[in-house]
């Protein structure tokens, strides 16, 4: 996944070049295309999404989201616990600011990843993590085993979570949302040939793109109809034209996620 973001990246670099050179020619009145949140989101609250987590190194810097599914139970990516240890870790919630002090941080106690999982690109990432203290927010359901046609192309998405809101981009302060249309599974598959595992992964984004997540909202949610039933993975860049954000198809990880939080 790494190499496929930095492949591209040269060529957006190469395009956004020619289009401040053609911006230049047009002259000083041409518009400059505004920043674009999560990547094409609007800022929303960890009151509107209480089971949104921030899941933060030591010192409290934010790497990857999370959702609440039990009061000590956290559903993100295996790939954001690469190199990561029960004491590198921390779950924060009820805090809607990467800046602010409020809410509730944990430890965590236990760091469950897929037995399976290699790399995002392969399928299997996804991970749960054990915390230390309870979270007094209202955790999110998430898909069964047999709920697989919540996947239906076109169907609406929400995706949440502090990450980059343009493909090269910082972070955003305040925690973001987006609504995404599921993408076929033949759609995703020609755009991203081989490394789109039919059976571990979803897309979700638009065709001209524009609307996505990015770096940094790794391991949070992508809800349908409320409900959790899709973990932000991977993607070519971020919201490009015919690369749909990927997404871990969670039913066919649901019967191992429910064995990790009656654990
Ligand atoms: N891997 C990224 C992360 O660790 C998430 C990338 C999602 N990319 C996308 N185009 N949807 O935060």
């Amino acid at each position: 996944m790494f190499g496929l973001n930095r492949a591209r990246r040269s060529v957006a670099a190469a395009l956004a070049t020619t289009a401040v050179t053609t911006t230049a020619l047009l002259g000083a009145t041409a518009a400059v295309a505004a920043p674009q949140p999560i990547v094409g989101g609007t800022t929303t609250t960890t009151t509107a999404y209480p089971f949104m987590m921030q899941i933060t190194d030591a010192s409290g810097n934010q790497f990857c989201g999370g959702t609440l599914v039990a009061a000590r139970k956290v559903v993100t990516a295996a790939h954001c616990m690469a190199g990561e240890t029960t004491r590198s870790v921390r779950v924060v919630g009820g805090r809607t600011y990467l800046n602010g002090t409020n809410g509730t941080v944990s430890k965590v106690s236990k760091i469950w990843v897929d037995p399976d999982y290699t790399d995002a690109t392969n399928g299997d990432d996804v991970a749960v993590l054990t915390l230390s203290t309870s979270m007094p927010y209202t955790a999110a359901s998430y898909v069964s085993s047999s709920q697989t046609s919540v996947y239906a192309a076109g169907t609406t998405a929400r995706i949440v979570g502090w990450g980059a809101t343009s493909e090269s981009g910082n972070s955003s302060d305040q925690l973001r949302s987006a609504t995404v249309p599921i993408v076929a599974d033949a759609g995703c598959k020609s755009s991203y040939g081989s490394d789109f595992v039919k059976s571990d992964m979803v897309c979700a984004g638009y065709t001209s793109g524009g609307v996505d997540t990015c770096q940094g909202d790794s391991g949070g949610p992508l809800l349908i109809g409320g409900v959790l039933a899709g973990i932000t993975s991977w993607g070519n860049g971020c919201a490009e034209a015919g690369y749909p954000g990927v997404y871990t198809r969670l039913t066919t990880f649901s019967a191992l996620v429910t064995a990790q939080v009656n654990s």
